[in-house]
């Protein structure tokens, strides 16, 4: 017995430790970070943990101590009738209790550290804590119990007990994880109306249905009414085929008018263009969406929500007339994640309606990174190895540098001459600063324009760092790619100069919205795994952020998970306000796929001035198609499209 008790002691020491490690994390994170990166700490891990340390120390540590000391008195006298009362005081509740208060407070709080409580929902972070209350009664009355009748029972009689509960327990488990894995499968029909709206301020539980409103308008409606003979006509036919892999297999790719990439698509801005999308055989369903281009809402290509998928031997006309001048891409909004990695995107630039970029005799060369299917690698321009452009001395060259990639950040090095990054998400910067020795990275679905003036020597663009790729620039096509030099990171908040904007941190918003992005363990449809979630949900339980036309938004978006979410809203661009209270300091920067870091906090805005219902969701199109997706919608919009199994729509 006595070793037992000092064993005990030994143990208050070790648990200690743990609660004593988080109480340090909350101060330290509360100095650095913003209080949604410590808030389950604060109100879950602290109590959950120090509490019971502190019961264990004011009241089973005292009692050891006098237990010890009692027996040693015993023990000394020789009194061995003390037996019965000692055991009666080493069983006292007081004693006990505070031990099984630390374990089971520590497995609550390993349980909250997988299954972030950020933002709290009832629903799902209340009942463990309910557990945890009625494990601890239990354990309570068991005490009582041993204290009452305390009469050592026999081996086989506590075996037995074991192994009931532990059956017990084992059945309750099996329970829930089968209860996880079929309530989270997903219905066969999700009307892009159903979810939690929010109106700014946090998330109801109440079902809207924008349908039952007088002034409900369609989205079908929201075609910009264009009507008249179009500037510019082009027909995109999507289908399956079968292309030869290097290394002699064969792979099927899905492509628009036959070619990986689709075809280079320029506008002008303003004009009227029609495309016509046609799908040949490809059975999954295909659309095509503007990447980055905020066109009306019933030409934005999103499978349930803006159009029903098209299926083989169907067609879809969109039109529009881009009014943004800048680099974009295209690629289908149906099974995205599945769509592009086959081949479905291609690129999308809009020239100004006066003479295109630079003068006759200048280069605008798209540099686009992406998985080619049909080398089943990734490559820069259609190309895994270096490629080598000619260009005269004192050309003007504008690279349009592009990443497709899903879930792929891509660094681009420009050596051999001070370049400015003119533009980034088809946005002109203002009054962009000369670079050089600048690593720039572009997220998944970002765009970064650069342009400089041909010297007389080389000039290479290298990607990841990797010398066997890039793009090398030189006036007679040949030449080496140069060592890198040491690269400092470019800050698009810390570039070129202010200028006036519609508004601003200071402006009186509308609506103010908080995005917490994260990841945890948990069930989706069937599966267990590792999820990616905004506001603690996964579509179709995530927010739906409501606006109203004209109205000034704000968003908070916070990366408290462990990888990048470059966050794509469709339909408008996002001034970026500032970052981990960091105002923004130079060129107004507009995103529309704003690169999210761990650990970050944004602040941005827009104008609700493009009525629809809107996907914002992680251009990371696994993480999307996990379920990391939800909308923008405008009240009294309504869909007639749906998404999910039956409906034949999935647009992630
Ligand atoms: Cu480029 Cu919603 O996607
Ligand atoms: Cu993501």
């Amino acid at each position: 017995m006595r070793r037992r008790a000092k064993r005990l002691i030994v143990w208050s020491f070790v648990l200690a430790v743990p609660a004593a490690v988080v109480v340090t994390a909350v101060v330290q994170l509360s100095s650095r970070f913003a209080y949604p990166f410590w808030q389950d700490k604060l109100l879950f891990h602290v109590p959950l943990m120090v509490v019971p340390v502190a019961a264990v120390w004011l009241f089973s540590v005292p009692r050891l101590w006098l237990l010890l000391l009692d027996m040693k008195k015993k023990e000394a006298e020789g009194d061995v009738e003390a037996e019965a009362a000692l055991r009666r005081q080493a069983g006292a509740v007081g004693l006990a209790f505070p031990y099984a208060m630390s374990a089971l407070g520590s497995l609550t709080a390993l349980y909250y550290a997988f299954v972030s409580p950020v933002p709290f929902r009832w629903m799902a972070d209340l009942p463990p804590l309910g557990v945890l209350a009625v494990a601890l009664l239990l354990v309570w009355l068991g005490l009582h119990g041993r204290l009452r009748r305390f009469v050592p029972k026999p081996a086989w009689l506590r075996w037995l007990r074991g192994l009931g509960v532990t059956a017990v327990v084992a059945g309750i488990a099996w329970g829930l994880v089968y209860l996880g894995l079929e309530q989270s499968r997903l219905p066969g029909t999700v009307d892009m109306m159903s979810g939690s709206p929010d109106y700014g301020g946090g998330a109801v539980n109440v079902h809207h249905h924008g349908g039952g409103q007088a002034s409900a308008v369609s989205v079908t409606t929201l075609t910009g009414s264009l009507t008249g003979t179009p500037d510019r006509r082009v027909e995109l036919t999507a289908e399956k085929k079968t292309v030869q892999l290097p290394d002699g297999a064969s792979k099927e790719v899905w492509a628009y008018n036959g070619q990986v990439p689709g075809p280079e698509l320029r506008f002008k801005e303003g004009e009227l263009v029609e495309v016509t999308l046609v799908n040949r055989n490809i059975e999954e369903g295909v659309t095509v969406h503007w990447h980055g281009l905020d066109v009306p809402n019933a030409e934005d290509g999103v499978a349930g929500a803006t159009q029903d998928a098209v299926m083989p031997g169907k067609s879809f006309t969109y039109r529009f007339r881009p009014a943004q001048v800048g680099t974009f891409w295209y690629h289908s909004h149906q099974d995205s994640k599945e769509a592009v990695q086959h081949g479905l995107f291609g690129l999308l630039v809009v020239e100004p309606k006066t003479a295109a970029f630079g003068t006759a005799g200048s280069i605008d060369m798209p540099v686009m990174v992406y998985e080619a299917p049909s080398l089943n690698a990734s490559v820069v321009s259609g190309s895994a190895g270096l490629q080598r452009v000619t260009a005269a001395p004192g050309t003007q060259v504008r690279l349009r540098l592009i990443n497709t990639q899903d879930w792929r950040r891509v660094s681009f090095a420009l050596v051999g001459v001070p370049y400015r990054v003119e533009a980034i998400d088809g946005t002109a910067l203002h009054e962009p600063g000369l670079l050089t020795d600048t690593r720039l990275t572009v997220t998944t679905g970002g765009r970064y324009d650069i342009a400089f003036e041909m010297p007389s020597h080389p000039v290479y663009l290298n990607t990841d760092g990797k010398r066997s790729q890039g793009l090398l620039l030189s006036p007679d096509g040949s030449g080496a790619a140069p060592e890198l030099p040491v690269l400092s990171d470019f800050d698009p908040l810390h570039y070129g100069t202010p200028a006036p904007t519609p508004f601003g941190s200071d402006s009186k918003f509308d609506r103010e919205f908080t995005m917490i992005l994260d990841n945890r363990f948990g069930f989706y449809n069937g599966a267990f795994g590792s999820l990616y979630t905004i506001n603690g949900r996964i579509f179709p339980d995530t927010p739906i952020f409501m606006v109203r036309e004209g109205e000034l938004v704000k968003t908070t978006i916070v990366n408290r998970g462990f990888v990048d979410h470059p966050m794509h809203l469709h339909g408008h661009h996002m001034l970026v306000l500032s970052r981990n209270g960091v105002p923004a300091a130079g060129t107004p920067l507009l995103s529309d796929t704003l690169d999210v870091l761990p650990g970050d906090t944004y602040e941005v805005a827009f104008r609700a001035d493009n009525p629809g219902i809107w996907m914002d969701h992680c251009h990371n199109l696994t993480h999307a198609a996990a379920g990391m997706s939800m909308h923008l919608m405008y009240e009294g919009v309504t869909t007639p499209f749906a998404v999910g199994a039956d409906t034949g729509n999935h647009p992630e």
